[in-house]
C-alpha cells in the first residue's frame, strides 16, 4: 500500500498529454494501479488519473458507492480504464458541480455530455465498452480530461460558478474527483 502525493493545479505535469500504455498486466502497471487505488480511497475521491500522481500514462480509475452524505450522485462501479476513448452520444451538454483532488476544497459548474460511449481496456487487458449517462458519464469525462492535460476549471463557462466548498455549500461534505 502506497498513498502517493496528488499534484495540485499549477504543477506543469498536470498540463501534459499522457502516453498510451503498451501492455496491460505488467508488474509496473499493477503497482501503479495499487497506488492509485490506495491514494483515491485515502482521499475519499470518486476518481483519479495517473498524471495526478506524476505518472504520464493514459490510466484512470473511478468508482463511487451510494452514500447518504452524497445523495445527488448515483452508484458508479469501480473501474480501471486504460487507453480510454470517449464518443459523445447526442449533443446534449448538462451543467454539474465538479471537484478535483488536484484543486482541493473547490467546486465549479462544468458542462459535460450527458451520455457517451467509452472504450478501453481494464487492468487485465480485457476490453471495456460501455454506454453511460449522467454522473457516470461526467466522472469519465473529468478523468479522461486529466490525460489530455485539462483540469476542470478550464471547462467552466461562467466563473461566477466557481468557488470554495464551504462558501458554496455550507455544512456539506463533498467528494472530489
Ligand atoms: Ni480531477
Amino acid at each position: 500500500m502506497a498513498i502517493r502525493e496528488v499534484l495540485k493545479m499549477g504543477d506543469p505535469r498536470l498540463l501534459a498529454v499522457a502516453d498510451p500504455v503498451d501492455a496491460a498486466g505488467t508488474p509496473e502497471l499493477e503497482r501503479l494501479l495499487t497506488d492509485m487505488h490506495d491514494t483515491m480511497r485515502h482521499l475519499n475521491g470518486a476518481g483519479l488519473a495517473a498524471p495526478q500522481i506524476g505518472v504520464g500514462l493514459r490510466v484512470v480509475i473511478f468508482g463511487f458507492e451510494q452514500n447518504p452524505r452524497y445523495p445527488a450522485a448515483e452508484d458508479v462501479p469501480f473501474t480501471v480504464l486504460i487507453n480510454p476513448k470517449l464518443t459523445p452520444l447526442g449533443e446534449g451538454l448538462v451543467d454539474g458541480w465538479e471537484g478535483c483532488l488536484s484543486v482541493p476544497g473547490m467546486r465549479g459548474l462544468v458542462p459535460r455530455y450527458r451520455q457517451l460511449r467509452y472504450t478501453g481496456i481494464g487492468a487485465d487487458g480485457a476490453a471495456i465498452d460501455r454506454i453511460v449517462g449522467d454522473f457516470h458519464a461526467r466522472v469519465v469525462q473529468h478523468e479522461v480530461d486529466h490525460l489530455d492535460g485539462i483540469l476542470y476549471p478550464r471547462r467552466i463557462r461562467d466563473l461566477t460558478q466557481f468557488g470554495f466548498n464551504d462558501a458554496l455549500f455550507p455544512g456539506q461534505v463533498l467528494v472530489d474527483d
